[in-house]
């Protein structure tokens, strides 16, 4: 199984704090964001990790992360992205790393309290097809939002304007290799991006989805300053000190 972490994009909705850095490097707690998306592959089991980042900074990120030692590996690989052409674009960009390999994404600002080690295991026992993972959110608008029906997906519409449900799609993936064939017929949506809702739509009408439901918190810390900030206490509470 590979792991994948994207990192890409512009990151323009946290000016300034982005104006000289790359947000997946800004703090969270006493660790860069980046640092919870490696770490939680890790601990999932997943060592053969790629990275995708772009931008000014790309640079940054190895003098950070180096080869991985801080997380106990001896190798990370790392891939360029141009622009902010989508998630989808940039996971486009790990299909010789993958190979014939199943793959784990996950977004550079995602962190979970509880970590994804029992899906990666539900997802190797998984005979085809993806697997998503849901969970009830205040604001549905601004995720991808599931509708469910009983164990099925029956579709995720990108951040709604009128939400059918309030569970949305967090930023984990775990897809079978064949995922680079849809991402290769992709075209870009209204906002110019390769869209990740497209390509685990495409899984959903071939009745080829499965999903589940998160167990514990889960932070989408790069969503806006008020998430970032949100991240920082969460993390910081969960190690114990008194905010
Ligand atoms: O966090 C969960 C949400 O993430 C999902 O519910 C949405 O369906 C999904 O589209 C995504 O929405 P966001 O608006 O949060 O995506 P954002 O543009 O913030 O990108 C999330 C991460 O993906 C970002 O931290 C880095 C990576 N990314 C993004 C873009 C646009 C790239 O690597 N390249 C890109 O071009």
């Amino acid at each position: 199984m590979k792991g994948v972490v994207l990192a890409g994009g512009l990151g323009q909705r946290l000016q300034p704090l982005t104006r000289i850095t790359n947000k997946h490097l800004l703090p969270v707690y006493d660790k860069p964001l980046i640092y919870y998306p490696i770490q939680m592959l890790v601990d999932a089991g997943i060592t053969d990790i790629m990275l995708v980042t772009g931008g000014n900074y790309a640079g940054d990120f190895l003098r950070l992360i180096g080869n991985g030692e801080d997380f106990g590996l001896s190798r990370i690989n790392y891939a360029y992205q141009k622009g902010n052409g989508g998630i989808a674009e940039a996971l486009g960009l790990t299909r010789e790393f993958v190979g014939d390999d199943k793959l784990v994404v996950v977004l550079g600002d995602n962190i979970l309290e509880n970590g994804i080690a029992t899906g990666v295991e539900a997802f190797s026992q998984q005979q085809e097809g993806s697997r998503i993972f849901l969970k009830a959110v205040d604001h549905p608008w601004e995720y991808g939002i599931a509708e469910v029906d009983g164990s099925r997906v029956k579709g995720i519409v990108e951040k709604p304007q009128n939400p059918t449900s309030d569970l949305a799609v967090i930023g984990v993936y775990m897809f079978p290799p064949e995922v680079f064939d849809i991402v290769n017929g992709l075209t870009p949506s209204a906002r110019g991006e390769l869209e990740i809702t497209d390509v685990n739509n495409a899984y959903i009408e071939r009745g080829q989805m499965e999903f589940e439901m998160v167990d514990g918190w889960w932070l989408d810390a790069g969503e806006n300053y008020e998430a970032l900030l949100q991240a920082n206490i969460t993390v910081a509470r969960q190690a114990g000190i008194e905010i």
